[in-house]
């Protein structure tokens, strides 16, 4: 038996966030010393909102960088930028053609971003979890890592694969496509935003302070756990659904620095909000300072990203292929060489 094939991704738009990394990025860095594991910067998902092309090529590279300076290898994992893979789209095309419009009418994500397009919602955007399914099925991928957010996209691609694609169309007995699993840790899911902790943290709220990006400056960092909304009760506690507030920074402090829950609750539930905030601060930048460092080096040394890009492209599209062509011939496209 080989190892399990992992496959995941960000989208580059904004900067990445707490919610990003403890969500999703930092079970990536585990995952790869174990699994065989792909990671792409998904920038055929950005374009399905409105964008600024000059600020998408950046972010394309810096979300790459940042995946580097979190601790992605890649000499253990592939990473690179969905959109040179062309069988991405190309897959996607197949899967529309097989995939009721009513499946993707019902995703949450898509009824809250047209909520907020209105008449400006773009046909990609409804069709953005197909996308997102060819991205996995792409790779056969076993184990899919995402945060919470992600689950009913991932339900989606296991759909797609399992009634559609081998449900009608493999040979009796045989699959034409894994059917992925979805991965999500179980501290870190669901980061909420600091402004509000019925939300979660989000690249596209327009508050920058309702979260913290990995690239932050550490003033910065401080300032924005300081103004952090809090709630009028002494001492920090999990899980009063009251106040959310309380449990999304207590689960950071826990997550980024004593390292369990229970460690956390102990330490800081007489704690005055003043005080567990200036703890909260340091732990989150000591978190963050080494990631800040990486990054700036890799961006200072462009040839050492391109060339991590342009070999992950090359392995990405040996296994895309040989996944492309056997869907291909699975629909009856005539195969292309004769
Ligand atoms: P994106 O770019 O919105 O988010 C990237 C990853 O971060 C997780 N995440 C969070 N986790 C915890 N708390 C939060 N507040 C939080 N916000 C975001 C997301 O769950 C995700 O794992 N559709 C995907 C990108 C994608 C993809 C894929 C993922 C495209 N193709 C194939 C996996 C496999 C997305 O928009 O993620």
């Amino acid at each position: 038996m080989g190892r399990q094939r992992v496959l995941s991704g960000v989208q580059p738009t904004g900067s990445l966030h707490l919610g990003n990394w403890l969500g999703a990025i930092r079970n990536w860095v585990e995952l790869q010393h174990r699994h065989d594991a792909f990671f792409c910067v998904v920038d055929l998902h950005a374009i399905t909102v409105p964008h600024d092309p000059a600020l998408l090529a950046r972010q394309t590279r810096q979300t790459a960088a940042l995946y580097l300076a979190c601790g992605i290898d890649p000499q253990r994992a592939t990473v690179f930028v969905q959109s040179h893979v062309p069988a991405h789209s190309e897959l996607c095309w197949l899967l529309n053609c097989i995939t009721p419009l009513n499946w993707l009418e019902r995703m949450i994500q898509f009824k809250e971003k047209a909520h907020k397009q209105g008449s400006q919602t773009s046909v990609g955007l409804l069709d953005y979890p197909v996308l997102m399914a060819a991205d996995i099925l792409l790779y056969n991928a076993d184990l899919v890592p995402v945060g919470d957010d992600q689950k009913q996209h991932l339900e989606l691609a296991r759909n797609i694969a399992q009634q559609r694609l081998n449900g009608q169309f493999a040979a009796h007995g045989e699959t034409v496509l894994n059917v992925p699993e979805p991965l999500i840790v179980p501290e870190g899911a669901r980061v909420m935003s600091l402004t509000d902790g019925r939300k979660k943290m989000s690249k596209s709220d327009p508050n920058d302070n309702s979260r913290i990006n990995l690239l932050d400056a550490p003033e910065l960092v401080r300032k924005k756990i300081k103004r952090a909304r809090t709630d009028a009760v002494a001492g920090l506690t999990f899980d009063d659904p009251e106040r959310p507030e309380a449990d999304n920074l207590l689960a950071l402090y826990a997550l980024l620095g004593v390292g369990s829950r229970a460690a956390a609750a102990e330490e800081c539930g007489r704690m005055g909000w003043g005080q567990f905030k200036g703890l909260l601060g340091e732990v989150v930048v000591d978190a963050l300072r080494p990631i800040q460092q990486r990054y700036g080096e890799l961006m200072a040394d462009p040839s050492t990203l391109d060339g991590v890009l342009r070999q992950g492209r090359q392995r990405a599209e040996t296994v895309a292929q040989a996944s492309l062509e056997r869907v291909r011939t699975a629909l009856g496209l005539t195969p292309r060489r004769q």
